[in-house]
C-alpha cells in the first residue's frame, strides 16, 4: 500500500466486490467477536445493540462515506489526502497524523490479544480442553510472564512475516475462502449456545433492550466500539478508497461492509452472552468481565459440546485468521506511512513497526504480569491503549474528517464526488450529521472520556 501519488502506477481493488471483501476483512476481526460482546454484556445488552445499529447507519455511515470518496478522489492515504484538500499546513498535517497514528497504538496490544487466541488454540489441539475451561485458566495465564509474552510474539511474528514478504494476494485468496467457514461455524455455535438450559435470559439481555440497563456510557463504548470495529478514524478507508476503482456505487458499497460486520457481531453476541447465563449465571460480575469474557465463557459452551476438542480448535482457528487478516492490514499502514512520511525504505519502515510493536506490545502484555502494579489514570496498560485510542485519539480524528469535508471540500462539492457513482440516497442525513451532529457529539464524547478516566465526572 505505498502512497506514490501516481494514480497510474497505483494498485486497485477488481470492482466492487474486491473492494467489499478488503474492507469487510479489514473490518472482522477481534473486534467483532471478542471485543463487540464483552461491551454489549457490560454496558447494557440489547440497549447497547440498538444504540450501537443506530451510531452505525448514521454516524458510522457518515465517517465511512467521507473517508472513502475523499480517499478515491485524491487517490491518497490520509496524510496525502489531508494535504491534497487542506493544503500543505500545519493544521492538515496535524489531522493526517492524529489519523495515522491510532494504528500504530492499536496493532500492538491487537498482537497481546491474538497472542492469547493462540493460546487457547495450542491448548485446543493439545486436548487440554477440561483445563482451559477451568475459572482460573485464563487469569493464570496472562499472569504468568513467560507465557503471555511467548504467545504475543509469537502472533507479532507471524503478523511481521506476511508483512516482510508483502503478499497481498494470499492473504486476500485465503480470508474469502475463511470468512464464509467463520460465519457457518458462528451459526452453529451460537445455536448451540442459545438453546442451553437458561441461556434464553441471555439472549433476552442481549436482544431486547430495557432502558434501565442505559447509560451515558453506553453512547460512548458503542461509538468507540463502532470506530474500531469498522476501522474508521485511523486512515484505513482513505487508502482503501484510493484503491477502489471510478465506477464502483460508494454507497451499496459501503453498505454491504457495515451489514457483514454487524453481522458478524450480533453471532459472535449470540455465541458468547447467552453462554454467560447459562454457564456463569448472568450477573453483574459476570456480566462486566471485559476483556476476558470471550476467553473464560466459550471454553465452557465448548467442554459441554461434544467433539469438543475439534470444535474450540477449530473456532480458535477462524478467530486467529480473522485477527491475523486485521493485524496484518494494521502493521501494513503503520510500516507504509513510516515509509512514506519518514522517506526510508519498505524494510526499514517494516523494522520499525517492529520495534514500535514489541515495546508497546511488551507493556501491554507485562500490564498483567511483571508490570501489574503499574497503573496509568487508574488503568491497566493495555486498557489504557484501548482507551486513548478509541476514546481520545479516534473522536478527534473524526473531528479532523468531519472539518476537512465541511470546511475545506466543502458539502456541494462533496455531494458531486459521491453522485459521480451513486444516488446519494442519505444526502440529507449525511449533510446534518457531518455539519452539527457529529462535531458536536464527537466532542461531548472526547470530554466525557477524558473527565471520566481522571475521575472527574462519573459516567
Ligand atoms: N476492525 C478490526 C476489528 O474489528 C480492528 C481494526 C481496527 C483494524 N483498526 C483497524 C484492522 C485497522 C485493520 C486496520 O477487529
Amino acid at each position: 500500500m505505498s502512497d506514490s501519488g501516481k494514480s497510474a502506477k497505483r494498485s486497485s481493488f477488481s470492482g466492487s466486490i474486491g473492494y467489499v471483501m478488503a474492507a469487510a476483512g479489514s473490518a472482522v476481526g477481534l473486534g467483532n467477536i471478542w471485543r463487540f460482546p464483552y461491551l454489549a454484556a457490560k454496558y447494557g445488552g440489547g440497549a447497547f445493540l440498538l444504540v450501537y445499529i443506530i451510531l452505525v447507519v448514521t454516524f458510522g455511515y457518515t465517517l465511512m462515506l467521507s473517508e472513502t470518496a475523499l480517499g478515491r478522489k485524491a487517490r491518497k492515504s490520509a496524510v496525502g489526502t489531508f494535504k491534497a484538500y487542506g493544503g500543505d499546513n500545519g493544521a492538515s498535517r496535524l489531522g493526517g497524523w492524529i489519523n495515522a497514528i491510532v494504528p500504530m497504538i492499536i496493532a500492538p496490544y491487537y498482537c497481546v490479544i491474538g497472542g492469547w487466541v493462540f493460546k487457547y488454540l495450542y491448548a485446543y489441539i493439545v486436548g487440554d480442553v477440561k483445563e482451559a475451561a477451568g475459572d482460573s485458566y485464563f487469569g493464570n495465564f496472562i499472569t504468568s510472564t513467560s507465557g503471555s509474552m511467548f504467545w504475543f510474539i509469537v502472533f507479532a511474528a507471524f503478523t511481521m512475516v506476511v508483512i516482510f514478504m508483502g503478499v497481498e494476494s494470499g492473504i486476500e485468496k485465503v480470508s474469502k475462502f475463511m470468512m464464509p467457514v467463520l460465519v457457518v461455524l458462528a451459526f452453529v455455535i451460537a445455536i448451540y449456545s442459545m438453546t442451553r438450559p437458561d441461556a434464553a435470559e441471555g439472549v433476552k439481555y442481549f436482544l431486547i433492550p430495557n432502558f434501565h440497563h442505559f447509560s451515558w456510557m453506553t453512547v460512548v463504548a458503542a461509538l468507540g466500539q463502532m470506530f474500531y470495529s469498522l476501522s474508521l478514524a485511523m486512515g484505513i478507508l482513505y487508502t482503501y478508497g484510493s484503491y477502489m476503482k471510478d465506477d464502483v456505487n460508494i454507497e451499496h458499497a459501503g453498505n454491504q461492509v457495515q451489514i457483514f460486520d454487524s453481522l458478524v457481531a450480533i453471532l459472535a453476541g449470540l455465541m458468547i452472552i447467552p453462554a454467560v447465563f447459562a454457564y456463569s449465571g448472568g450477573t453483574a460480575k459476570n456480566l462486566s468481565a471485559g476483556p476476558s469474557l470471550m476467553f473464560i465463557t466459550l471454553p465452557k459452551v465448548f467442554a459441554d459440546m461434544g467433539g469438543s476438542r475439534i470444535v474450540g480448535a477449530a473456532f480458535f482457528v477462524l478467530v486467529l485468521f480473522a485477527a491475523l487478516t486485521s493485524s496484518i492490514s494494521l502493521a501494513e499502514t503503520c510500516t507504509s506511512t513510516f515509509q512514506d512520511e519518514l522517506k526510508i525504505s519498505r524494510n526499514k519502515a517494516a523494522w520499525l513497526t517492529v520495534v514500535v510493536i514489541f515495546v508497546l506490545g511488551s507493556l501491554s502484555s507485562l500490564g498483567y504480569s511483571a508490570l501489574s502494579n503499574v497503573t496509568i489514570i487508574g488503568m491497566q496498560m493495555l486498557d489504557f491503549f484501548d482507551f486513548a485510542s478509541n476514546s481520545v485519539l479516534m473522536p478527534i480524528a473524526a473531528f479532523a474528517t468531519c472539518l476537512l469535508v465541511v470546511r475545506k471540500v466543502g458539502l456541494d462539492k462533496f455531494s458531486d464526488i459521491v453522485k459521480e457513482t451513486s444516488p446519494f440516497r442519505r444526502e440529507k442525513m449525511y449533510r446534518v450529521f457531518v455539519k452539527y451532529i457529529a462535531p458536536v457529539f464527537l466532542m461531548v464524547i472526547l470530554l466525557s472520556s477524558i473527565l471520566s478516566a481522571f475521575g472527574i465526572f462519573s459516567l
